[in-house]
Order: structure tokens, then sequence, then C-alpha cells
């Protein structure tokens, strides 16, 4: 995915169009769950999710692109994100996770044009 998609992801039309917060809300997602963002991107939502599940939680945050997850890496040192030490990040493909079976409460992903029903098969068992 060309980088520059991440100016609309994370753009303030973006977060008016597809609201964070009414995401995680929607979700189900708890404080102490263990979740996978797949797919993070530069992480538009994956802020609001690590503090949904809160400190006693783990937000895997895993993309294919290195690129992608040092963008996430660079938004975790802000000033405003200090409050975020839950999160792991993982480049890896939806197709060869690096996780043990039974590994989350709830996988999260959204804006993923990969082969949806071989990634299902996959995710199913994590
Ligand atoms: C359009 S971006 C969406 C990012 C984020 N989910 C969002 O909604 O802002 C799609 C992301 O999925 C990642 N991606 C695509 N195929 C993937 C795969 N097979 N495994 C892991 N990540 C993948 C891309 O690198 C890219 O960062």
């Amino acid at each position: 995915m060309p980088v520059f998609i991440t100016y609309f992801l994370d753009s303030k039309l973006r977060r008016w169009l597809q609201s964070p917060g009414k995401i995680v809300s929607r979700s189900g997602i708890i404080n102490g769950m263990e979740i996978m963002k797949l797919g993070c991107g530069s992480g538009s939502c994956t802020l609001e999710f690590a503090r949904a599940v809160g400190e006693q939680g783990v937000l895997y945050a895993v993309d294919i692109q290195p690129i992608m997850i040092n963008k996430l890496i660079k938004k975790l040192e802000k000033d405003e994100n200090k409050d975020i030490s839950n999160i792991e990040t993982n480049v890896a493909t939806a197709y060869a996770l690096p996780f043990p079976e039974s590994s989350f409460d709830v996988v999260c992903l959204g804006w993923m044009c990969s082969r949806k029903y071989r990634m299902l098969l996959v995710l199913y068992k994590k």
C-alpha cells in the first residue's frame, strides 16, 4: 500500500467518517483483553484500542510493511501518547502470524484488501 494513503487514514476527515471512539465502543473490547490489530497501518484506530484494553491488556499491532510499523512507533513517541505502554509491534503477514493458537480475545481489522477467506481461515484459530 502506498504510504501517502496514511495522510488520509490519519486525517480529521477520516476520523470524522469513521470515529475510532465509536468503533471501539461498538467492538465489545474491554479492559484487560489481549487483542490484535491486523494491518494496523500507521495506527489510525490502534491507539484507541490500546487505551480501551488498558494497562492490564495488550494490543498486538501487526502489519506486513515495516514502514507502517515505524509510523506507529513514531506516533507512540509523541507526548500525547506517552500514556500508552501496552502495544507490541510486529512486522508479519496475515497468512503466517507469529502467534500460537487461541492467543487473542479479539482480532480487529479493517481496510485490508487481501484475500479475505484465506485470511479468515488463519484468524479463526488465533
Ligand atoms: C489501507 S491500510 C489500512 C490501515 C488501518 N487498518 C486503517 O484502517 O487505518 C491497509 C494496511 O494493511 C496492511 N496489509 C495489507 N495486507 C496485509 C497482510 N497480508 N498482512 C499484514 N498486513 C497487511 C498494509 O500494509 C496496510 O498498512
